[in-house]
């Protein structure tokens, strides 16, 4: 990846509520980072922090109402996708941007067979026939290394396991030799080995397709040998962003810091967790006017309680938003 090449998804900005009875949440609070040709990049973050949300806000994916993204900017192939019409955005979505979500409404539907759901995007986005888009299918779930494709193809998939399921969904998400791929990953419902072979995978095709990867996890170590970047979430904001390598050596934010400490070490296959982080994640009722981490950080200040930091740059492309200097062990002179 040339350094300081343009970035083939750019958001600027991103804000997304639900409104809810009685209120409305705040579940994406001034969202930026960019992605570069071929990158990998991992975003990580606790049950909540608005990973899913992000990602499906910039797809005009989340129904309105509940969702409402009220600002921010998403630049993809010189358009903001926020503003195209609905005609591009369903072109692009499934097209150019392949993606695969958590989120039930996106995964397989379980009375077509696995054939037809991978067939549907090249006959829809690519036009193929019938005979052109089964050729391409099979190719598709050998890419994905599902064994006996042809046999394969005609199984529905309840018949396939959860992470063969979970390749499945990535050979439909490859159908149309997306630029960008933005997989959600459904953590619950795949083993740590599993897990590992799905990364594996994504990075090989990564490699071999020169696409860019966003990649969607709890698990800082999941994405610790194979991410070139991480971003961190917390609380619907990105509060640390570096390279990988990076950040792993030169923690800054007091949250990634704690979350480097719960990484799980494998051993025996078993997993074993080193320590919880303590507290609750942050209630999002409210825009945010003070630091989302204050309450279980144990160097906040004063100041954390009625002011949001921004992301302070500290060097090497990585940044985190925090009053408490950690390359000084003081406070930031700013
Ligand atoms: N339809 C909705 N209505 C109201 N609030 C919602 C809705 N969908 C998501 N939220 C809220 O938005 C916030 C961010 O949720 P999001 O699903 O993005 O978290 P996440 O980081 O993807 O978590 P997980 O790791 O569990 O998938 C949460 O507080 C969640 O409760
Ligand atoms: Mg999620």
């Amino acid at each position: 990846m040339p350094d300081g090449a343009q970035p083939v998804l750019d958001v600027r900005g991103l804000k997304t509520v639900f409104k809810i009875r009685g209120g409305e949440v705040h579940a994406v609070n001034d969202v930026s980072f960019d992605l570069k040709p071929g990158e990998l990049l991992g975003v990580v973050g606790e049950s909540g922090s608005g990973k899913s949300v992000t990602m499906m806000s910039l797809l005009g994916l989340l129904p309105s109402p509940p969702a409402d993204v009220r600002g921010g900017t998403v630049t993809f192939d010189g358009q903001d996708l926020l503003k195209v019409d609905a005609e591009t955005l369903r072109k692009t979505r499934g097209g150019k941007i392949g993606f695969v979500f958590q989120d039930p409404m996106t995964s397989l539907n379980p009375v077509y067979n696995v054939g037809m759901q991978i067939m549907e995007p090249l006959r829809k986005h690519m036009g193929m026939t019938k005979k052109q888009a089964a050729v391409r299918a099979k190719e598709l779930l050998e890419l994905v290394g599902i064994p006996d494709a042809d046999q394969r193809l005609k199984d529905y998939p309840h018949q396939f396991s959860g992470g063969m399921r979970q390749r499945v969904m990535i050979a439909i998400a490859l159908a149309c030799d997306p630029k960008v791929l933005v997989a959600d990953e459904p953590t619950t419902a795949l083993d740590v080995t599993i897990q590992a072979q799905i990364l594996e995978l994504m990075k090989e095709l990564q490699e071999r397709l020169g696409m860019a990867v966003i990649w969607i996890t709890h698990d800082l170590g999941v994405v610790a040998g194979i991410a070139d970047r991480v971003v961190v979430m917390y609380g619907g904001q990105i509060v640390e962003q570096a390279p990988t390598r990076e950040l792993f050596k030169n923690p800054q934010h007091p949250y990634t810091r704690a979350l480097l400490k719960t990484v799980p070490r494998v051993s025996g296959g078993r997993e074993e967790r080193l320590e919880i982080i303590e507290g609750q994640p942050p209630i999002l009722g409210a825009s945010p006017t003070a630091c989302p981490f204050r309450d279980r950080c144990d160097v906040a200040m004063d100041r954390c309680a009625h002011e949001n930091p921004q992301r302070y740059d500290v060097g090497n492309n990585h940044d985190a938003a925090c009053f408490y200097d950690a390359r000084t062990g003081a406070p930031r002179d700013v």
